[in-house]
């Protein structure tokens, strides 16, 4: 069946209702920890589950992939959702976080939504059908000059460990820039570049479920999305999206 984006929608929005729910009742929520840094809450565990229901009655020939209950069987055509993609701020009762749900055909995105509830904004986009942010279509900013951007980044707290932990490409960066941004939510950093709010976004050691909806997003909204190196594609280890006309400078600091 071919996909709907009005569906998707629809089920992005309830699952983004189901967030709001705990959202709005935060001192209720039970908040664990997977390892020493990395907290799930009811709402990751509750709006996961939904989704996967959702989404397999109403396509039922996708498989399933999502953070908290894993792969199913069909692997090359599936569902890749983040249930909670900013738990951290979500658990803080910030308003950066997430929903993040993407298709993935024979290892080509072909449709992905990013629902931030707590701020009413829904971005999503088909494959060649171009991106959108609450009905209306969206692009990518026109900024050219590295010196006058503004960029977004993340740092994962439970991989400081790691050597190449983002902290040096962060200082090189921001000295070249006008204005450096950490939302919490990376799925939703891809969406502000694809609605020209910041002008490019990378992160490092992230997974597919992070950032395959908002790549799409950037992709049909006119940037590009690559690795450190400029390689086209979608890395999660080594993501970088940009509106194109400050790619070049971005990679020779990367
Ligand atoms: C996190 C967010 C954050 C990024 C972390 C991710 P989660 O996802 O995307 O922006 O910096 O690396 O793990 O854990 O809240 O789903
Ligand atoms: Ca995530
Ligand atoms: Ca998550």
């Amino acid at each position: 069946m071919p996909i709907s984006l009005a569906i998707l929608e629809k089920i992005t929005r309830e699952a983004g209702n189901i967030a709001m729910r705990h959202f709005n009742d935060l001192e209720n929520v039970g908040i664990t920890k997977k390892s020493s840094r990395d907290l799930v809450t009811d709402a990751d565990v509750a709006v996961e589950l939904y989704l996967k229901e959702a989404l397999a009655k109403a396509y039922p020939e996708y498989g399933f992939w999502g953070e908290e209950s894993g792969q199913s069987d069909n692997l090359s055509n599936r569902w890749i959702v983040d249930p909670i993609d900013g738990t951290h701020s979500f658990a803080k009762g910030q308003y950066f976080w997430s929903i993040s749900v993407a298709l993935e055909i024979d290892q080509d995105l072909v449709a992905g939504s990013v629902f931030a509830p707590a701020l009413d904004d829904l971005y999503i986009a088909a494959k060649d059908k171009g991106a959108s942010k609450n009905g209306k279509t969206i692009s990518v900013s026109s900024e050219s000059s590295l010196a006058d951007s503004m960029i977004a980044t993340g740092f994962a707290c439970l991989r400081s460990y790691l050597e190449d932990n983002n902290l040096d490409r962060f200082s090189r960066i921001a000295q070249k820039t006008t204005g450096q941004r950490r939302f919490g939510s990376a799925a939703m950093d891809l969406c502000l570049v694809a609605d020209g709010q910041v002008d490019a976004f990378w992160e490092q050691e992230l997974n597919l479920y992070d950032v395959a909806a908002g790549a799409l997003i950037v992709k049909e909204a006119g940037g590009t999305v690559t690795d450190f190196k400029g390689k086209e594609g979608v890395f999660p280890k080594q993501i970088l999206a940009t509106n194109k006309n400050i790619l070049d400078q971005l990679l020779l600091l990367m």
